[in-house]
């Protein structure tokens, strides 16, 4: 009978999951109205927008969809190279001046974008950090820092020196942004942390124990921190992209670009469902969607991926491992100035 209950109620879930999902994801539906998380966290105007990553990637789309929404916050970039942190500013500027002139910040163009150059793969930066967030208060703290193993290797081939890197980049990095914002958010009584995972977690996908590790380290270090600071109205989200076309990604996974998108296309929803906030309502009744997978596409083949026995999905990524290694390589090496940590 418990099973019964069990094999009837993790459908249901799922099937829920997905209707909140769309229904968040439709602009002008009501679940807006009971929401605003993000809002609150940017209404006052001198609280800081903080992204992590914010140089290439899903974390460069999604700063630009939030700096357009909230024009007049202060924004704090960080990242580990100086060059690209200053195009960065520079776009901003260009994209802000460009935009219609809605606010008089808009138009004189006075809104503060400070650049803090930090390689989270180092020891020592939490001091340095500490004091460059020092008498701010921060609203948003977007965690979207993020490596993986360069090529498919097993386990027991594998540097120590890479798994403490991953690690400091992939998990301690943003547990402890986190922490140095926290106290602001908790002051104002107001704030919202994204971390970013990943849908890998799914497969348990062989090869990459390292970054998977630390994915699931972010989820579980999300969701615990989600029911420490609820209270205190700050809200966390872990979002599990699928495949997302960036410079991580590049001809690693050949053959299943048909599920992927964009980091423009990732972010258009991801900042919806960070606008749109999740469905706070329903907390109380035990839904507390803080992972979840922003684009529908991957949503979708996430909870479908679900019913196939990890052992296929398992063999697929073991059968395709030395041609996805290949195409990733020569991909990677073609991008101009860049390797794959670059
Ligand atoms: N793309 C996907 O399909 C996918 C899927 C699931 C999860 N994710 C996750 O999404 C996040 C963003 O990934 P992405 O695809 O946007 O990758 P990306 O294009 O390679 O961007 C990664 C960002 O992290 C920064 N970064 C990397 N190492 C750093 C370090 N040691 N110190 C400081 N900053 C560092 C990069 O800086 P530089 O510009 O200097 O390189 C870049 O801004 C990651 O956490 C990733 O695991 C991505």
């Amino acid at each position: 009978m418990l099973l019964w209950w069990i094999g009837f109620l993790a459908p249901l879930k799922l099937l829920l999951k997905l209707v909140l999902g769309l229904l968040c994801r439709l602009r002008s539906h009501p679940v807006k109205l009971w929401t605003g998380t993000l809002s609150r966290a940017l209404n006052n105007k001198e609280s800081y927008i903080v992204v992590t990553g914010c140089t290439d990637g899903i974390g460069l789309a999604t700063l630009r969809k939030i700096v357009e929404h909230y024009p007049q916050n202060p924004v704090l970039l960080v990242g580990r190279n100086k060059d690209k942190l200053s195009k960065v500013t520079e776009s901003l500027g260009t994209t802000y001046e460009n935009l219609p002139s809605k606010s008089e910040d808009r138009k004189s163009g006075t809104r503060r974008i400070e650049v803090a150059v930090v390689d989270f793969a180092t020891e020592n930066w939490p001091a340095e950090m500490e004091r460059t967030l020092k008498g701010k208060s921060v609203g948003l703290l977007l965690n979207a820092a993020g490596e993986t193993d360069v090529i498919n290797r097993r386990y027991d081939e594998v540097d120590e020196s890479l798994i403490i890197r991953l690690i400091q980049v992939n998990l301690r990095s943003a547990m402890l942004m986190s922490r140095l914002c926290l106290p602001s958010m908790t002051v104002q009584k107001a704030g919202v942390i994204v971390n970013i995972g990943s849908m890998n977690l799914v497969a348990e996908e062989p090869f990459q124990a390292i970054y998977t590790a630390t994915k699931g380290g972010i989820r579980a270090f999300s969701e615990a921190l989600q029911s420490e600071v609820r209270s205190k109205n700050i809200l966390v989200q872990n979002w599990e992209p699928g495949l997302v076309n960036t410079k991580m990604t590049l001809g690693r996974y050949k053959g299943l670009d048909r599920f992927s998108c964009s980091a423009d296309e990732f972010a258009e929803y991801a900042f919806c469902m960070l606008q749109n906030g999740t469905h706070e309502l329903l907390i109380p009744f035990g839904y507390q969607p803080v992972t979840f997978s922003p684009y529908p596409l991957h949503e979708v083949t996430c909870g479908l991926a679900k019913f196939v026995p990890t052992h296929f999905l398992n063999q697929y990524a073991i059968h395709t491992r030395d041609s996805h290694t290949v195409e990733f390589i020569h991909c990677q090496t073609s991008r101009p100035n860049h390797g794959p940590h670059s």
